[in-house]
């Protein structure tokens, strides 16, 4: 299988890098990050950010992974309100994009979020709320 990982640079993508990177494993990996590559191992890289859906585009049509892991994010509460376009942009406006493109190319996508806003105390499915209720300058 062909999964690409974005936001393979933080604590997550390298988790999973590491959990692939055995010689034998029959999980093929591109991994992708908006910075250069922090991890040594067998996989592929790419430079990806994430407010460029082009580049992401030009890499799924290049590569045509059948899933990708979202990993990529500002995972830092306080630099989401102290930075709140570009949090926006990448926590919610890239997520848009990754599920567009996914869409039109038939790929999985798992995307991980964090229990800061799913607390696991409602009953599922989560409402999600508008972009006019959940972001203001
Ligand atoms: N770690 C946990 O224990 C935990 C627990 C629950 C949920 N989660 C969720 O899992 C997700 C990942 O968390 P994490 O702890 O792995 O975060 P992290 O260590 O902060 O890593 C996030 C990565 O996102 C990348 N990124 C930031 N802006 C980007 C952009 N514009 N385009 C592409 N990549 C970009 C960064 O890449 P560069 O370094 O290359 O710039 C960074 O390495 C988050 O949604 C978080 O809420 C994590």
């Amino acid at each position: 299988m062909k999964i690409l990982i974005t936001g393979s640079n933080g604590l997550t993508g390298q988790a999973i890098l590491q959990e692939t990177n055995s010689a034998d494993s029959p999980t093929e990996i591109i991994a992708c990050s908006k910075s250069p590559n922090r991890f040594v191992g067998k996989h592929k890289f790419e430079l990806l950010d994430l407010r460029y859906p082009e580049k992401l585009n030009y890499l799924l049509d290049v590569y045509q992974p059948e899933a990708i892991i979202n990993t990529a994010a500002i995972s830092q509460i306080d630099e989401c309100e102290k930075n709140k376009i570009t949090c926006h942009q990448i926590n919610y406006e890239a997520v848009l994009n990754l599920i567009q493109s996914c869409t039109e190319r038939n790929i999985h996508l798992t995307h991980i979020s964090t229990d800061f806003v799913f607390d696991g105390n409602q009953q599922v499915p989560y409402a999600e709320p508008l972009a006019s209720e959940s972001f203001q300058e």
